[in-house]
C-alpha cells in the first residue's frame, strides 16, 4: 500500500523532470542527484562547446525560468454562489494571476488541451504588464488584489521609457508559455494574437518553448477595413496570429467549405487521355431529346469523344455517356462521387462533362484572415460586445467569429480549450457558439487577473468592479441568448461554468512562532487555515492529485460522517474527525459497489479517534486493495 501525506504545493516540475531523466539515462544519478559530467559524457558528441552559439536571450531570464518551475503554494477555491450550472458544467472560469493558476492546472490538465488562445497585453506601452515577484509570488499577487493588505491592486503600465519594456514584457511571457506548453494535447495548437511590438520577440521566445520545427504560421487577420491615419509611413490594418503546434503533425488543418453552389468542370488539359462512363438516368443534361452519335464533340480547347451512340429522353441520356478526354478523375473516382451525390451535367453538345459536389471537405485555411471567411474585424467586435450589455462594457475585445474561426482549424466536437488572458471571455463564447452549431460539448478552461476596470470606465459606472466581472456576466448573456434565441436546438448545450478563485493554500505551512510553541503546535493540529471550508479543501485535493476540477462528485452520509467520492470512486476523502473502523468497512462496501480500477482514499492526519484506530484503519484497507492511504 502507498502511504502518503499531501503538502499544500502544485506538481514539482523539476522533480517530475528528473524522474523522466532518470528513466531515459540511469548512469547519470548518484545519491539521487544528477551527475552533470556523466550526462555529458553519455550525450557525446551532441554537446555543443563552443563559447559563441545563436540564442535569444534578456535580463531576467534564467530567473523566469526558475520561477515556472517553482511550485506553487496556492490553491483554487470554488466560489459556487458565482457559478453556474454548478453541478452539471464542464466549464471552468479561474480567476487569478495565470502564472500561479497555470501551475495549479500542471497536473490535472496535463496534455488534456486541444486548443490554447491567448491575447495577452501587446506591450504598446500604455497597457499593464503583470510583474511576477520571484521570492513569492502567490503573496504578490495577495497583495496585488488586496487580499493581504487594503490597497488592492496598484497597476502601472509598462511604459517605453522604464527601460526594461521588452525585458519585463519577455519575463511576464516565458514561464507562462512554458506551463501552457505542458497541457496541450500532443496534437494540440496554440494561437497567439499580437501586434507589431513584440511580434519578433514572441516569435523568438516560441521557438525557444515550442520549438521551431512545430512553427506554423504567422496569421494576418484584418483588424480593421477603415486603418487610422496615424503614421507617415503605412495603414495598420492587420493584427498577427502566432501559431504553433506541440508537435507538428499531418493533419490538415479545416478552413472554410467552398459553397457548394460552383460547378466545376471535369476536363483538365493536363491530366490523360481516359475512358469514363457516365451511367444514364444519373447524368443531368440540358440536350434535346433524341440521338446523339458518337464521334468528336469538345470544344476548340478540349476534344471529346463520344465513343457510342447515346440518347436523351425527358432530360436523361437512356443509354450510358461513354466518353473519352482529358479527364481530372478515373473511373472510380467518379463512381465513389456519384454515390456521395455529386452531381454531374452534360448541358451542351460539347458533351464537356461538370460536376457540383453536395458538399466540399473544409479547405486549409488561408495565413490570411478577413471578411471573407466571415471574421470580422475589432469595431464589430466592439458593437457585439456592447449590444450584449447595453453599453461599451470593455475595450478592444476580439471578435468571437475569429476565435471561432481559429479554434476550428483542430479543436473536434469534445475537447477542451484554454485561454489564460480572457479579458472579456471572447474565447468562452466562441467555444458556446461552436457547440450550438453543431451539437457538440467542447470544454473552456478561462482564466483572468481581477484586474480593476478603470476608475472612469462605463463598466465601473454600472457597477462591474473587475475584469472577472465581465468575463462572467458576458459567458451568462451569451449563453442565455443562445437558449432564448435557438430554444429547443440548443437545449443540451453546457451554458454554465464553475467558479474558482486564487488563494493561498488551504493547508498552514508550518511558520511557528519560535515566542510561543505552544500555540503554534495547537494551532497546527487543526490542519486548515481558518475560514477555509471543507469544500475547499476538498478542491485542493483534486488539483494535488490530478483530478479534473470538472468531474462529478458524490456525497455519502455515513452515520454522521461525510464521504466525498470522486470519479465514480476513484478518489474517497472523508475530513471528518473521531473516524473509526465502522467508517472504513462503509468505505469497503462503497468500492464494492462503485467497482472502481483502483481506490485511493484520503483522511486527515489527525481525524482518527486514537493512533491504534488508525493503524488498525491501514491494515483493513490494505487488505481490501485499496492502493493508497493518504493523510492531509
Ligand atoms: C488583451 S486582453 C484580452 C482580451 C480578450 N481576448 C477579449 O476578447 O476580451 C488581455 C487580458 O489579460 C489580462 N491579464 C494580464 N495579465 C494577466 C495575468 N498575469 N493573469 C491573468 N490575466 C492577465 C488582462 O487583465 C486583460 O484583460
Amino acid at each position: 500500500m502507498l502511504e502518503a501525506s499531501l503538502n499544500g504545493t502544485s506538481l514539482d516540475l523539476v522533480s517530475e523532470n528528473v524522474k523522466k531523466l532518470k528513466i531515459l539515462f540511469p548512469e547519470i544519478v548518484t545519491e539521487d542527484k544528477i551527475d552533470f559530467a556523466m550526462l555529458q559524457a553519455v550525450l557525446g558528441q551532441h554537446i555543443d562547446h563552443a563559447n559563441e552559439r545563436y540564442s535569444f536571450t534578456w535580463q531576467g531570464k534564467v530567473q523566469a525560468l526558475r520561477l515556472s518551475q517553482t511550485p506553487s503554494t496556492g490553491t483554487l477555491l470554488p466560489c459556487q454562489e458565482e457559478s453556474k450550472d454548478w453541478d452539471t458544467t464542464q466549464n471552468l472560469y479561474l480567476e487569478g494571476d495565470n502564472l500561479e493558476v497555470l501551475k495549479l492546472l500542471q497536473k490535472a490538465y496535463h496534455n488534456k488541451v486541444k486548443a490554447i488562445y491567448i491575447d495577452p497585453p501587446y506591450n504598446t506601452g500604455n497597457d499593464f504588464v503583470y510583474s511576477d515577484d520571484y521570492r513569492d509570488n502567490l503573496e504578490n499577487y495577495l497583495r496585488l488584489t488586496g487580499q493581504k493588505t487594503e490597497d488592492g491592486l496598484k497597476l502601472s503600465t509598462n511604459s517605453e521609457k522604464a527601460g526594461r519594456y521588452h525585458t519585463n514584457w519577455l519575463n511576464m511571457m516565458y514561464p507562462r508559455l512554458r506551463l501552457a506548453r505542458n497541457l496541450l494535447t500532443d496534437d494540440g495548437v496554440i494561437f497567439i494574437s499580437i501586434d507589431d511590438n513584440e511580434l519578433d520577440n514572441v516569435k523568438k521566445l516560441c521557438n525557444e518553448v515550442f520549438g521551431e520545427n512545430n512553427f506554423i504560421d504567422i496569421f494576418s487577420w484584418v483588424k480593421t477595413e477603415t486603418p487610422a491615419n496615424l503614421s507617415k509611413k503605412t495603414k495598420k490594418a492587420v493584427e498577427y496570429i502566432l501559431c504553433y503546434e506541440k508537435n507538428k503533425n499531418d493533419h490538415k488543418f479545416k478552413g472554410l467549405r467552398k459553397e457548394s453552389k460552383s460547378s466545376n468542370g471535369l476536363l483538365n488539359q493536363s491530366n490523360a487521355v481516359k475512358r469514363l462512363v457516365f451511367p444514364k438516368q444519373v447524368v443531368d443534361t440540358s440536350l434535346a431529346d433524341g440521338v446523339y452519335q458518337a464521334g468528336q464533340y469538345g470544344t476548340s480547347s478540349y476534344k471529346i469523344i463520344l465513343l457510342e451512340d447515346t440518347e436523351v429522353k425527358d432530360g436523361y441520356f437512356t443509354k450510358d455517356v461513354i466518353l473519352e478526354a482529358n479527364f481530372k478523375w478515373g473511373q472510380d473516382k467518379l463512381n465513389k462521387e456519384i454515390e456521395a451525390g455529386t452531381k454531374i451535367s452534360i448541358k451542351t453538345i460539347a458533351f464537356s462533362p461538370s460536376y457540383e459536389k453536395k458538399e466540399y471537405e473544409p479547405e486549409v485555411p488561408w495565413n490570411l484572415i478577413n471578411r471573407s471567411f466571415n471574421v470580422k474585424t475589432n469595431e464589430e467586435a466592439s458593437k457585439e460586445l456592447e449590444r450584449l450589455f447595453g453599453f461599451k462594457v470593455f475595450d478592444y475585445p476580439k471578435p468571437v467569429s475569429l476565435v471561432k474561426y481559429l479554434l476550428n482549424f483542430n479543436v473536434g466536437q469534445h475537447d477542451v480549450v484554454l485561454d489564460f488572458f480572457s479579458g472579456s471571455a471572447t474565447t468562452a463564447q466562441a467555444v458556446l457558439q461552436l457547440n450550438a452549431e453543431d451539437g457538440g460539448n467542447r470544454r473552456f478552461i478561462m482564466a483572468q487577473l481581477p484586474e480593476p476596470c478603470a476608475l472612469t470606465s462605463e463598466a465601473v459606472k454600472v457597477g462591474y468592479k473587475n475584469i472577472c466581472e465581465i468575463g462572467k456576466e458576458r459567458i451568462r448573456r451569451a449563453g442565455a441568448k443562445m437558449k432564448a434565441e435557438q430554444g429547443s436546438a440548443v437545449e443540451g448545450l453546457d451554458i454554465g461554468f464553475k467558479v474558482f478563485k486564487l488563494a493561498s493554500s488551504n493547508f498552514k505551512k508550518w511558520n511557528p512562532d519560535l515566542a510561543d510553541l505552544q500555540t503554534s503546535l495547537e494551532d497546527m493540529i487543526s490542519n486548515y487555515v481558518q475560514g477555509r471550508t471543507e469544500m475547499d479543501v476538498v478542491y485542493e485535493i483534486m488539483l494535488k492529485y490530478g483530478i479534473d476540477l470538472a468531474v462529478p462528485m458524490e456525497e455519502y452520509d455515513v452515520n454522521g460522517k461525510k464521504l466525498y467520492s470522486l470519479g465514480f470512486g476513484s478518489l474517497v476523502i472523508c475530513l471528518d474527525d473521531d473516524i473509526t473502523t465502522a467508517l472504513i468497512d462503509s468505505i469497503i462496501q462503497l468500492k464494492d459497489k462503485l467497482a472502481p480500477e483502483k481506490m485511493r482514499v484520503v483522511f486527515k492526519d489527525n481525524g482518527f479517534r486514537n493512533d491504534a484506530v488508525k493503524t488498525n484503519s491501514k491494515e483493513i484497507l490494505k487488505q481490501a486493495r485499496i492502493g493508497e492511504f493518504v493523510t492531509i
